[in-house]
């Protein structure tokens, strides 16, 4: 859980700005096995499906948020730069905690990254997430790892279950306060992520756009939200069974389905490349040869392989002979978002 941001409450600003009002937390991105993708409300950015993730370890986000009174408006800059595109999200978070905490003033939200963002390797769940974090700990707000998980689902629906290790769940919740929880801890069963950067270029449509467009275009948006549950409980089975055959059968369907509704939107949202199929294709292979391995793919072209550890270099090894793969990163599951001393 979330004790380390329990801090007594500091009741005026006045005296705030004799404190250091700043604090660093670091998250990494999780990988959706149960997909989500469709918004049941938009305004509150509640999921239409339930989904159910593993959050990796060796990628992360780290973000310092310092409040500084000489601020006329929050200053974002990600890997060293002045950042506009996700400003609005972030201050709309920033609000939201301003207003809990009775502060009324601006900060410098700092976030760097130690792998490429925007390209469908899940940074906006880490950076979301790590926002949360940070923002919760300058302002000394009193939470708990759920109610900091349904802070960061406002900003981002994945952001949600990087704020919980191993692997996490996401059910739809009807009253509509929808939070993520942790499922199975990294070590219950430690599987192995190996991911193929095929392109390094920004997806085209992000997230929140191609949702709204297959929602209103796909003509299977509607069968893709009435399977989702199935999905989700047979997930979620396999994984209390550590049934790999199962988990690997139900993933690679829910991918599909996701990537169905994506491609029979109107215009289609097209997310892959010819690596992406290329590296699909391997890793079906390996599969029907014997190996524990299944594919993901989120919005965009890079490739996700889930395995058994032992099978993790012949995973590799494959994937590193795929022409247009460009570069292959390997996690383990890892821990939830944290407080971190430093950026270092
Ligand atoms: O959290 P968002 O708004 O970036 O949406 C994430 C959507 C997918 O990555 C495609 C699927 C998922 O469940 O993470």
């Amino acid at each position: 859980m979330f004790h380390t941001l329990r801090f007594e409450t500091i009741p005026n600003e006045p005296r705030l700005t004799h404190v250091t009002m700043e604090a660093i937390a670091q998250a990494q991105p999780n990988i959706a096995l149960v997909k989500y993708w469709g918004k049941r409300e938009v305004d509150r950015n509640i999921p239409a499906v339930p989904s159910l993730s593993i959050t990796l370890d060796s990628l992360w986000t780290r973000t310092k948020v310092a409040f500084d009174p000489k601020l006329r408006a929050d200053d974002v800059s990600v890997n060293g730069r002045r950042d506009a595109s996700q400003s609005s999200r972030v201050t709309a978070l920033l609000d939201t905690c301003r207003r809990r905490a009775g502060v009324g003033l601006h900060a410098h939200v700092d976030s760097k990254t130690n792998f490429p963002i925007g390209a469908g390797l899940a940074s906006s769940a880490s950076g979301f997430a790590a926002l949360a974090a940070a923002t919760v700990g300058a302002l000394a707000i009193e939470i708990d790892a759920v109610e900091l998980s349904a802070l960061a689902r406002r900003a981002s629906g994945s952001a949600a279950r990087s704020v919980f290790g191993g692997f996490v769940e996401m059910p739809d919740a009807l009253n509509g306060n929808v939070t993520a929880q942790p499922l199975l801890s990294a070590t219950d069963w430690p599987l192995r992520v190996i991911i193929a950067l095929t392109s390094e270029q920004p997806k085209p449509t992000g997230s929140s756009d191609g949702m709204r467009h297959s929602a209103e275009t796909s003509d299977y948006y509607a069968a893709w939200v009435d399977s989702a549950g199935r999905d989700f409980m047979t997930a979620r089975d396999a994984i209390m069974e550590r049934n790999f055959a199962t988990l690997a059968e139900v993933s690679e369907h829910s991918c599909l389905k996701m990537h169905a509704v994506m491609m029979s939107s109107n215009p289609p949202l097209v997310y892959w490349n010819g690596a992406t199929i290329d590296c699909i294709h391997t890793i079906r292979r390996l599969r029907n040869d014997g190996i524990p391995a299944f594919f993901t793919v989120d919005a965009g072209p890079q490739v996700k392989a889930v395995c058994l550890p032992e099978c993790a270099d012949m995973v590799h090894a494959a994937l590193q002979k795929v022409n247009g793969v460009r570069q292959l990163y390997t996690s383990n599951l890892g821990p939830g978002v944290r407080i971190m001393e430093s950026m270092q």
